[in-house]
C-alpha cells in the first residue's frame, strides 16, 4: 500500500513542525519542517547578502540562490539541516533569522527555488510536510490536509519556551510581536500566502496539549 501525503499548515507556533515529527515517527513517513528550509535561506541572505546597513539585499540573494545547497541529515534521528555542508540547525531559530524570514518568503524567486524540491521529495508518497501553502500549493492533491490554529497568548508562550530551551534569551511581548508580524505578512502575500485549503480539517489547538493534537490528528487519519 502505498503510504500517504500529509499536509500540515497552520500559523506560526502552533506546534506543525513537533506534531509533525512525531506522526511521521509514528506512521513511518519523512516527516520535512519546511519553514527550516525559508529559514535556511534567510540565513545565507544575512551572512553573504546584505547592503551596507546590514540589510538584506533581494537582488543578491536572488542572483545567490545557485550557491545554496539546502540538505537535512539524519543525527541520532533527529533532522538536522544543513547549508553548503556546515550545520545551521540552531542559527535558523535565532531571532534575527524570524525576524526577516517572512521578508525572503514573500519573494517569488526564492518560493521558485524551494518548489521543485518540496514536491519532488513527495512523489513517491510516505511523507509529511508542514508549512503555510502545502495543502493549497506545494501538495495540492494531498491526501491529508490539515490547518493549525491557536490563540496568540498561548502560541507566545509556546515560542518563548521553545527559544528558552534552546538558550536563546527572548523579550515575551517582542515573541509576540514577531508572531503577529509574521502571520501578518504571511497570510497577505501575493504568492502562496497562508490559507486554509478549502479541503483541509481545521484544528484549534489552543486548549489541547501536543499529544491530544498528536492523537486527533491520528484519529482523523485513521477514520477517512
Ligand atoms: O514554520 P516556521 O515558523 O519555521 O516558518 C518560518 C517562515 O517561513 C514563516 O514565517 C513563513 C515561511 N514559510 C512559508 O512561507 N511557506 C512555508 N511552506 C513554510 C514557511
Amino acid at each position: 500500500m502505498k503510504k500517504p501525503v500529509i499536509a500540515i499548515d497552520g500559523y506560526s507556533s502552533t506546534g506543525k513542525s513537533s506534531i509533525s515529527k512525531v506522526i511521521a515517527e509514528k506512521l513511518g513517513l519523512i516527516h520535512l519542517d519546511t519553514g527550516a528550509l525559508y529559514r535556511g535561506v534567510t540565513w545565507f541572505a544575512l551572512q553573504n547578502c546584505t547592503d551596507a546597513d546590514d540589510a538584506i539585499d533581494l537582488n543578491k540573494l536572488f542572483s545567490s540562490l545557485d550557491q545554496i545547497e539546502l540538505e537535512f541529515r539524519n543525527d541520532h534521528g533527529e533532522l538536522v539541516l544543513y547549508l553548503n555542508h556546515i550545520d545551521i540547525s540552531k542559527q535558523i531559530r535565532t531571532n534575527e533569522v524570524s525576524d526577516n524570514v517572512s521578508i525572503v518568503a514573500k519573494q517569488k524567486e526564492v518560493r521558485d527555488f524551494l518548489l521543485h524540491s518540496q514536491r519532488s521529495l513527495a512523489e513517491k508518497g510516505g511523507i509529511i510536510m508542514d508549512g503555510r501553502d502545502i495543502g493549497t500549493v506545494v501538495l495540492p492533491n494531498a491526501d491529508y490536509k490539515f490547518f493549525l490554529t491557536a490563540s496568540i497568548d498561548e502560541r507566545t508562550n509556546r515560542r518563548y519556551f521553545e527559544l528558552a530551551g534552546l538558550g536563546i534569551q527572548a523579550d515575551r511581548e517582542q515573541v509576540k510581536q514577531n508572531l503577529i508580524d509574521r502571520d501578518k505578512i504571511d497570510s497577505e502575500r501575493e504568492i502562496a500566502p497562508l490559507k486554509q485549503a478549502e479541503d483541509a480539517i481545521v484544528i484549534d489547538n489552543t486548549v489541547l496539549t501536543k499529544e491530544e493534537t498528536i492523537d486527533l490528528i491520528l484519529s482523523y487519519i485513521k477514520k477517512i
